[in-house]
């Protein structure tokens, strides 16, 4: 039994913001202390074997945090102590915003599931940048995820994702147009061909770079081809599929289903997998996997549907500290069943 057996019901017990926020001030607590070493210690799976080259970056394991976790980029270096290959931060806003009122977060408990419709609250542009220039980062790639401002109207989006790409250029080992999350109004629509060129064009003539786009499972097939055109063109670095669902799967249980916005979890694993698959196939571009990823197994179909590298959220808040160590064990175990050297190899496999 692990300490988080110990401490999850305690947690489960409080409100799921309040106990993001208690853990969240943990780590930042942890961080700035000789705990990081010992975290790390514990945590970190070092093998040449977990190894993967992906947009101009070295992930010394396949297994990054998604973002919403780290919203204003406090804690990097606590996420890396616990053995994520990456960590994206934000999403980060030009805007300091509040976001939505709440209750916000929801837990489908019976579903290791999540709904949130927490509308991008962060401390804006300015502020965390100012945080990624001034503290130390960690030495696994970190990602800033990009979104827009809730007061700016949908035709001055480029420019607002502009101010927040420049105030945060000197951090980011890689950037990402968020334009899939469903708790800022009219957001998704910015996954438009036209729109999506514009805010990408802007970025990229910025000099974002490496750059990449976050797409919903929502979006229709037809859509996404129109985006990866859209990649094509501009020459982009990679694809993230994906963000939260607003659908419900018929499989779910929990009353909380009922809450408005974006599904996170088990349930959208093999949604968020067959996104990976229709966007690998379809393009020649690095592809993070993101959605439902749990456990080895999990993160392990992402890959060999065409992830580079995966990404999690909402498994942290029902597994605890130790999964990033459990996925990197798992995942060279079935590397070796299969007859993998390497993570790199088993990409794509399953194509
Ligand atoms: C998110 N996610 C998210 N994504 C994004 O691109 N920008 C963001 O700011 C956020 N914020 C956010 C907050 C909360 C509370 C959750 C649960 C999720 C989406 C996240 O990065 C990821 O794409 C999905 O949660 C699916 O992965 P999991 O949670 O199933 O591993």
């Amino acid at each position: 039994m692990g300490a988080y057996d110990l401490l999850k019901p305690a947690l489960f017990r409080l409100p799921p913001e309040t106990a993001h926020g208690l853990t969240h001030r943990l780590m930042r607590t942890a961080q700035a202390t000789p705990v990081t070493d010992l975290l790390r210690d514990r945590f970190v799976v070092d093998d040449p074997r977990l190894r993967v080259e992906a947009f101009q970056n070295e992930f010394p394991n396949p297994v990054g945090v998604a973002a919403g976790f780290d919203k204003n980029a406090e804690i990097p270096r606590a996420l890396a102590a616990l053995g994520f290959g990456h960590v994206e931060v934000g999403g980060v806003t030009a805007e300091r915003q509040p976001g939505n009122p709440r209750p916000r977060l929801f837990r489908l408990r019976e579903d290791e599931a999540l709904i949130n419709r927490m509308g991008f609250n962060n401390e804006g542009a300015d502020r965390v940048g100012k945080r990624l220039d001034r503290e130390p980062l960690p030495e696994v790639p970190v990602g800033i995820n990009i979104g827009k401002s809730k007061s700016t109207p949908l035709a001055d989006a480029a420019d607002d994702y502009q101010y927040t790409y420049e105030r945060v250029a000197e951090a980011g080992d890689y950037f990402v147009v968020n334009v899939s999350s469903p708790n800022t109004p009219g957001l998704r629509e910015l996954q438009d061909r036209a729109a999506l060129e514009e805010i990408l064009d802007a970025l990229a003539t910025a000099g974002a770079d490496p750059l990449l786009v976050k797409l919903s499972p929502d979006l229709p097939e037809p859509a996404v081809e129109d985006a990866l055109g859209v990649v094509d063109d501009l020459g982009l670095d990679g694809v993230i599929a994906t963000n939260t669902t607003t659908t419900r799967p018929n499989s779910l249980q929990s009353a909380q289903q009922a809450e408005r916005g974006g599904l996170s979890g088990k349930p959208i694993a093999s949604m968020a997998t067959e996104r990976v698959r229709f966007v690998a196939e379809r393009t020649d571009v690095p592809v993070i996997g993101v959605g439902g990823v749990s456990d080895a197994k999990s993160a392990y179909e992402k890959i060999r549907a065409g992830a580079s590298v995966v990404q999690l959220y909402t498994a942290l808040v029902y597994e605890g500290p130790a999964l990033a160590r459990e996925i990197n064990e798992g995942v060279l175990d079935l590397l070796e069943r299969d007859g993998f050297d390497s993570v790199q190899d088993a990409v794509g496999a399953d194509l």
